[in-house]
């Protein structure tokens, strides 16, 4: 498995992402943990014209060119390329578009203007406002997937050593984004106004999809593994607040914090499983995965009767 295809794993991704801030001499320099990642491989030269992008630095070889975004191509790019041009039709355009290969076979993208924001993250992205953007945003994300039918060779990304369980057989699934980490929404006057880095998409339902918008924004995880600006929020305030921007019927209210603990689960399950095959995940595991992710899940069981009824009040 080549390193580029970490980026397509959400129980890396979100593990890596939700433990504890990175020494500053790591934090400060996003390169320099890739090359970290990397260490035996030498950088290749960034041709002129091209700009290299690194975000939570797990994906090498991302780069801006003018107004668009090149990107490794992985075997689910065509199924996630289908996808965005139907959000497009469908009339959402904060994503971005899918503009086919490059010379190189290098995926291209638009290039979507604002900012992303970078660890540590800001005070002000702690702010409700920002939550209640974005619950907005993704429910014009998931009013445009509704009845999209994935075409039947659909390639979906998946943990080394870990079935991609794609769930069937549910009239209520949509594809959803999946990886709302800070890294992956695009910020325009302080705001969550559009959504990049749709690797993980998937088949999922629309509740488990909010769980992991709220698992990284609430944010759903304890509060010693919490980033500064999140340590001490009221979380059951701000997931019924997501849940009133969102418009979450009283069924998903009902369903969101089982939904949120089964996820967890599931990434505390999937990234045991690569860990044992991959000395890159065995690696993430040992620096903290394995006991973020317990204490995650039994936060979230111990808080879900406080925070499901706040959301049915
Ligand atoms: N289409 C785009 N428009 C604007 N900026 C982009 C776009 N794609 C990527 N970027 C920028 O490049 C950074 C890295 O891109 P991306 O999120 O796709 O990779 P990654 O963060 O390494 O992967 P992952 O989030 O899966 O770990 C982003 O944080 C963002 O700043
Ligand atoms: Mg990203």
């Amino acid at each position: 498995m080549r390193l580029g295809e970490l980026a397509t794993l959400v129980e890396v991704s979100t593990v890596r992402r939700l433990g504890p801030p990175p020494e500053p001499s790591r934090r400060t320099d996003a390169s320099a943990r890739r090359c970290g990642i990397l260490a035996h491989m030498t950088p290749p030269p960034i041709p002129p014209g091209e700009e290299p992008l690194i975000g939570d630095g797990v994906t090498p070889g991302i780069v801006r060119v003018g107004d668009t975004v090149r990107r490794p191509a992985r075997p689910f790019t065509a199924t996630i390329h289908a996808y965005l041009a139907h959000l497009r039709a469908a009339g959402f355009r904060d994503a971005p578009e899918p503009l086919g290969y490059d010379d190189q076979g290098r995926e291209v993208l638009s290039f979507v203007p604002g900012d992303v924001p970078r660890e540590p993250l800001p005070a002000w992205t702690a702010g409700e406002e920002v939550l209640v953007a974005l619950a907005r945003l993704i429910r014009r994300l998931h009013d445009a997937a509704e009845g999209w039918q994935p075409p039947p060779d659909a390639v979906w990304g998946g943990a080394p050593g870990a079935a991609v369980a794609v769930p069937s057989g549910d009239k209520a699934l949509i594809v959803g984004h999946r990886d709302y980490c800070p890294g992956n929404v695009v910020f325009r006057d302080g705001l969550p106004a559009a959504l990049i880095d749709f690797d993980l998409a998937k088949p999922t339902t629309r509740v488990t999809d909010i769980a992991n918008a709220l698992y990284y924004w609430a944010p759903l995880t304890d509060p010693v593994d919490r980033r500064p600006a999140f340590a001490t929020l009221d979380v059951p305030r701000r997931v019924a607040l997501f849940a009133g921007a969102y418009g979450m019927s009283t069924r998903q209210r009902q369903a969101l914090m089982p939904a949120a603990k089964a996820m967890v689960a599931r990434f505390h399950t999937t990234m045991r499983a690569a860990a044992r095959t991959d000395p890159v995940h065995a690696r993430f595991w040992e620096e903290g995965a394995k006991d973020l992710l317990p204490r995650a899940h039994a936060w979230i069981r111990d808080s879900a009767i406080e925070i499901t009824t706040r959301l049915l009040d």
